[in-house]
């Protein structure tokens, strides 16, 4: 009977730690990392793959590469004990916690690899967020490539971050304009969450500001930006700790002997062209990777096939398919927002609801009672998707986004038109370029509102309108072909 209790007790401690890894793990980050191992290696080059104990990676999908544990960090660590919990703070102060103490460590294992090798190692490859690793690189006489899986606009609007600051673009909390009240209850609420638990003691609240724009005016610098896009970056400055992650990382993405995108030229033309200015080490645009690879192959989670069963019996073009990525997380009164909003739009949906999604929530409990036998065989909801294959479904006829840059990029590549619901840092500004420069979505800028969200659910479904947004949609899926054909990943 011990035995059983003992067993049960760490069978249940290994779930839950288990579902901890996971929601802390950005998928937007590491699916791209693992697509273009996959390109590099059908290019010839063999493939190690260094990580640390905080990802629970399928090794098994991937007999093709070395795995190696690197900075096997102790769970018990004090810092490091602090890091596993779900929210995008928790995400943060990890990634800059890793930053602050890990050079030594990573310069020890990686001279090892380097005397231990058969193979010569050529570079090092890294995410644009581990600068850390330039100077080990850089001591090691070993060239560091970035890749940085964002848009090249948004890493622009980064770049941009002391210009907005001194012209007090992340000082409006009071702001005039429509909306006003949510953008202001939504940014302070979330300030305070947002504080990283070591940077704690740095950040000051922030109060008593006059209102010095409207919320609606274009950013002069960069006249894609709406001033409340910049606000919902959720950064408070140049002092603010995420402010200094992301200089930290263009400074030594700079110092890189190159940067590598998950994009392409013709979607980025103009943003290329800056990029070139302000970065000068060669930029390598071989997006859309998961055109050469699907996510799917690179999924950590797996995915429920019962999405596609369901949307193989629904009308072409007819069904919403919702997903926010894999680490944003609703409120509770947003999340009854969103099913009310589904109830009422009476459009087929089909709705990705990670455990985690909603705060306090563990599943679907925080559902309005009688939701799901309202809308019956109308909607269907599973954990995780196979959100390639559902894109490319014919069934699907408009995609509700959060808008992290891989969501973005599916999304394109499938010609479908989007919602976007963006929650911060890059997706603010995928979301305004999606709906304003590439116009193929419709953007829900004023927040969680039932009858907004039913009205972009007709507007990107029923009304005559769709027809344009969905012909854009088309002409950029095509150009998306023509960039492979011109290019292709060599
Ligand atoms: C994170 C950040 O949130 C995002 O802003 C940044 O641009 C990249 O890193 P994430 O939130 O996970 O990414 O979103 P996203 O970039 O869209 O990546 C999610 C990935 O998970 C996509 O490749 C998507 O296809 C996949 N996915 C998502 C599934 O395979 N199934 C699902 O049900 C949901």
């Amino acid at each position: 009977r011990r035995v059983m209790v003992d067993d049960l007790d760490i069978r249940e401690r290994a779930r839950v730690l288990k579902d901890k890894v996971d929601v802390s793990l950005a998928k937007g980050h590491i699916n791209p990392m693992l697509q273009l191992a996959n390109i590099l290696y059908s290019k010839g080059f063999s493939i190690t793959i260094l990580h640390t104990n905080f990802n629970s990676f399928y090794t098994s999908n991937y007999p093709h590469f070395t795995f190696r544990h690197v900075l096997d960090n102790d769970p018990k660590d004090a810092n490091l004990s602090k890091l596993a919990s779900k929210g995008i703070g928790d995400l943060l102060s990890g990634i800059m916690l890793l930053n602050q103490c890990s050079a030594a460590g990573f310069h020890q294992e990686l001279n090892q690899m380097l005397i231990a090798s058969k193979e010569p190692i050529v570079c090092l490859i890294t995410d644009a967020l581990w600068y850390f690793t330039q100077s080990v690189a850089d001591g090691l006489n070993l060239p560091r490539l970035v890749l940085r899986t964002s848009s090249l606009f948004c890493v622009l609007v980064y770049a941009s971050i002391p210009v907005l600051d001194d012209q007090g673009y992340f000082n409006q909390l009071r702001l005039s304009g429509r909306g006003t009240r949510f953008e202001h209850e939504s940014v302070d609420l979330d300030l305070r969450n947002f504080i990283s638990p070591i940077e704690e003691s740095n950040s000051k609240k922030v109060e008593n500001i006059e209102s010095v724009r409207n919320l609606e005016e274009r950013v002069s610098e960069l006249p894609v930006l709406k001033a409340k896009d910049v606000l919902k970056m959720r950064i408070k400055g140049q002092g603010d700790p995420t402010a200094k992650l992301l200089a930290n990382m263009l400074k030594q993405t700079k110092a890189s002997s190159g940067i590598i995108w998950n994009s392409f030229k013709e979607l980025e033309e103009s943003e290329l062209q800056k990029i070139h200015q302000d970065f000068p080490i060669p930029s390598f645009l071989i997006g859309p990777f998961h055109k050469y690879f699907p996510a799917t192959l690179s999924s950590l989670q797996e995915p429920d096939r019962s999405s596609i069963t369901w949307l193989d019996r629904q009308a072409p073009n007819s069904v919403l398919y919702i997903s926010f990525g894999s680490a944003a997380q609703l409120e509770e009164q947003e999340f009854l927002e969103v099913a009310h909003g589904l109830a009422t739009s009476n459009q087929p949906f089909l709705w990705v609801m990670r455990p985690g999604l909603v705060k306090g929530s563990e599943w679907l409990e925080m559902l309005p009672n009688g939701f799901l036998d309202e809308v019956g065989e109308r909607g269907h909801i599973v954990k995780w998707a196979p959100q390639h294959e559902v894109l490319a479904h014919q069934a699907t006829g408009a995609f509700w986004t959060h808008n992290g840059w891989n969501s973005t990029l599916e999304s394109i590549c499938e010609g479908v038109p989007m919602i976007c619901s963006p929650f911060w840092g890059d997706q603010p500004l995928d979301a305004r370029y999606v709906s304003d420069v590439l116009k193929v979505g419709v953007y829900l800028e004023d927040g969680w509102a039932r009858d907004e969200i039913a009205s972009a659910i007709r507007r990107v479904l029923v009304d005559e309108e769709r027809e344009d947004i969905r012909e854009r949609a088309r002409c950029l899926k095509e150009k998306v072909n023509v960039s492979q054909t011109t290019l292709g990943p060599d």
